[in-house]
């Protein structure tokens, strides 16, 4: 089921990211802006390589930003001179920084930061190099537990799903977002595994296209029967009946259960409810922010100008005219019909039921679901 990278056989679990040699190695990821006309990698042997990589989306997706982030920080501490690991934790403190401010709104990125951080100094007895290996180690355990828990949500949601249905989703939540095969498309893949013939129609997420280049292109290569549509005809499809569930990803959820996702995700739970179609969202629980009181706490990324105003390379319209560019939306928990973790589902999420999944079991390990 996974998808296939064209001409290089079947893209396994490590491919969206991988990391190559030791702690004074390098890390490699195909830069999804060339999708699907080619796919390549692109080789980071430095933290500033890293930056600029996840700054203009050659990889992106929550869960993939914070494997990116903390093979980054391994980047930036390659060269370090400190002799002593408190000073190696001094250098990571700034390094963590500066990866900060690559983009806002994906909580994983921050979540992946804090981690690595945390580890470091939880080992600081430990030499330097020692302590450079112990982060590296760190990274490919992130890479390894992410794809435990794509498998894991991909079970817990695929229950929700019947035969036969069509899932529309919105940019890319698949196996280019992840360390395996994503997170609302991990429900598609998992349920087509079930063999319940689950098919997609994947929105072209203006304005960079993640829908278009990334989604259809996955699922196309996989064999999951896709449809595209601009973003602005999913009113349609929903009132002609084609859509029974819409099952998106997330880029920061607050603890009353209000969701970051991509740009024109509020708009498309907005329509499902309108047309009674359930509204789902697959992320795992590091996505959870539980420091963020609602969707108002959470940071909206703002981006350039010639995102809006191009089109296919060229500019469409009036070089003068002012744009706007948020790159997320808020959807309100009140429009979720459920959120799908890999420690379970919570159902009509609010503030309790999102503190009890975030403190509950990690049923991912043994694949038992708890429902709530
Ligand atoms: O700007 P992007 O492409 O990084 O936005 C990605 C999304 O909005 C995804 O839906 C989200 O990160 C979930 S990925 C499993």
């Amino acid at each position: 089921m996974a998808p296939v990278c064209p001409g290089q056989g079947a893209l396994m679990p490590s491919d969206t990211i991988r990391w190559v040699g030791d702690e004074n190695g390098h890390a490699e990821l195909i830069d999804q802006t060339r999708l699907p006309l080619e796919c390549e990698y692109i080789t980071c042997r430095t933290i500033e390589r890293m930056w600029e990589a996840i700054r203009v989306l050659s990889i992106r997706g929550a869960p993939a930003l914070g494997i990116a982030a903390a093979m980054g920080l391994v980047l930036g501490i390659k060269d370090s001179r400190a002799e002593t690991s408190a000073g190696l934790l001094e250098d990571i403190q700034k390094q963590k920084q500066y990866l900060e401010t690559s983009r806002p709104t994906a909580v994983n990125l921050f979540w992946a930061l804090e981690r690595m951080e945390r580890v470091a100094r939880e080992n600081r007895h430990l030499p330097v190099a020692a302590l450079r290996r112990r982060l590296l180690d760190e990274a490919l355990a992130m890479q390894e537990e992410d794809r435990r828990i794509c498998r894991a949500i991909g079970k817990n949601g695929a229950e929700l799903l019947h035969h036969g249905d069509c899932v529309l989703t919105h940019c890319n939540a698949g196996a280019l977002a992840t360390a395996d095969y994503g997170t609302a498309l991990a429900v598609v893949y998992r349920a087509n595994e079930e063999g319940k013939r689950v098919s997609v129609i994947a929105g072209e997420t203006r304005p960079l296209l993640q829908g278009a280049r990334l989604t259809a292109w996955e699922l196309k290569e996989s064999a999951i029967p896709v449809t595209l549509i601009c973003d602005n005809m999913a009113a349609r499809v929903m009132h002609e009946k084609r859509v029974d569930a819409v099952v998106v990803g997330a880029d920061r959820i607050a603890s009353n259960g209000d969701t970051a996702n991509k740009i024109g995700t509020y708009g498309l739970s907005v329509l499902a409810m309108w047309h009674r179609v359930p509204f789902y969202v697959a992320a795992p629980i590091s996505t959870f922010d539980m420091q963020a009181a609602d969707g108002d706490a959470i940071p909206i990324e703002q981006r350039g100008r010639e995102e809006v105003a191009c089109w296919g390379g060229h500019t469409v319209a009036p070089p003068e005219v002012d744009v706007y560019n948020p790159a997320f939306d808020i959807t309100p928990a009140g429009n979720i019909t459920a959120i799908i973790t890999e420690k379970g589902v919570a159902s009509a999420p609010d503030r309790a039921k999102m503190a009890s999944l975030h403190a509950g079991p990690d049923s991912s390990q043994n694949n038992t679901k708890t429902s709530q």
